[in-house]
C-alpha cells in the first residue's frame, strides 16, 4: 500500500542541536541542513568550523550562544529560539563533557560540572522545549548517550552515570509524551575521534578499533545519519529506545 509521504523535509522544520559547534553536534547540523532542516546550533562559542558550515548552508544553519551549564538561563533560551525561529520540531541533546578521573580523587566541582551539563541541563531544556512541542502536537527528542552507560570504563564512572541517566530519562519520557505525538530516543555512540576524546593515545584508539566487530571506529557522521533517520519518516513509530552506533564494539 502506498502512503502519501508526510512533509518531513519542509524547509522550516527547526531542529535545535546542543553542542552543535564541533564534533558530533557539528556533523549532525551539517547532515540535517543537507536533508532540508533548519538547524539552530547552540554552544558557548561559535567555532571556525561552524562558521564555515554556516556560510555554506544557504541560511539553514544558525548559531545561538548559550552556556547550557547555567541552568537558570535555559527557559529564556528555549523561548528565544521559539520566538525567533518558530516551532521546534526536533531537539538533539548532544552537548556534554567527557571529563575522566578516578572517583576517589576527582574534585567534587568536576563531578558537579559533569552532572550539571550532562544530566540536569538536557532535562531542563527538554522540559521547556517539550512544552512547546506539546502545544504543537508533534516533536522528536534525541538524547546522546554513550556505550559507556552500559559497558563501563575505568576512569569514567561519573561520565558513565550521566550517560546512563540519559537512557533512563529517554525511556520514561517517551512513555509520558507519546500520546502527544512526541518521540524520545537515545543514541549510544562508541568511541569517536573528537575533542572530547583527544586524551586517548593512538595505541588506545587502535585497541578499541581492534576489539570492534568491524575493526574500525565509528565516525561523527554515523551518529548524524541515525539522528536524520529518527527525525524523518522512518522514525515516526520509534520511541523509548536506544540505538548503538559503535562499529560493533559491544557486539
Ligand atoms: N566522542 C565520543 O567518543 C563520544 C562517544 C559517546 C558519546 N559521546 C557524546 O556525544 C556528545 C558530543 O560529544 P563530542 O565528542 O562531539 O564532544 P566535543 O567535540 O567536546 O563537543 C562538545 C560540544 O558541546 C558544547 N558544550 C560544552 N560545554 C557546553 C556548555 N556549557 N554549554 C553549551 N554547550 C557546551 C561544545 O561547545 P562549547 O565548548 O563552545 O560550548 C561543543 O559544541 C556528548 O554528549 C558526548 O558525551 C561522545
Amino acid at each position: 500500500m502506498s502512503r502519501q509521504p508526510e512533509n518531513w523535509r519542509a524547509p522550516m522544520h527547526n531542529v535545535l542541536v546542543t553542542g552543535g559547534s564541533r564534533g558530533i553536534g557539528l556533523a549532525i547540523g551539517r547532515r540535517l541542513v543537507g536533508a532540508g532542516y533548519n538547524v539552530i546550533a547552540a554552544a558557548r562559542r561559535e567555532s571556525d568550523d561552524l562558521k564555515a558550515a554556516i556560510s555554506e548552508s544557504g541560511g539553514r544553519l544558525h548559531f545561538r550562544a548559550c552556556d547550557l551549564a547555567v541552568i537558570d538561563a535555559i527557559p529564556a533560551f528555549a523561548k528565544l529560539v521559539r520566538d525567533e525561529f518558530g516551532p521546534i520540531y526536533g531537539l538533539v541533546n548532544n552537548a556534554g563533557l567527557g571529563t575522566e578521573g578516578l572517583l576517589a580523587t576527582m574534585h567534587n566541582s568536576e563531578i558537579e560540572a559533569l552532572v550539571q551539563l550532562n544530566v540536569l541541563s538536557p532535562i531542563i531544556l527538554t522540559k521547556y522545549v517539550a512544552r512547546q512541542m506539546m502545544a504543537d502536537g508533534a516533536g522528536r527528542i534525541i538524547n546522546i548517550s554513550s556505550i559507556i552507560a552500559t559497558t563501563g570504563y575505568n576512569g569514567l564512572s561519573v561520565y558513565g552515570a550521566t550517560k546512563a541517566a540519559a537512557t533512563g530519562f529517554t525511556r520514561s519520557l517517551a512513555r509520558e509524551v507519546g500520546k502527544l505525538g512526541i518521540t524520545v530516543n537515545a543514541i549510544a555512540p562508541g568511541f569517536i575521534d573528537t575533542e572530547l576524546t583527544n586524551n586517548l593515545s593512538e595505541d588506545g584508539r587502535k585497541r578499541i578499533a581492534g576489539r570492534s566487530a568491524l575493526r574500525r571506529l565509528p565516525e561523527t557522521d554515523d551518529v548524524a545519519r541515525m539522528v536524520e533517520y529518527l527525525l524523518g519518516e522512518g522514525g515516526r513509530n520509534i520511541t523509548g529506545t536506544v540505538f548503538t552506533v559503535d562499529a560493533g564494539n559491544t557486539a
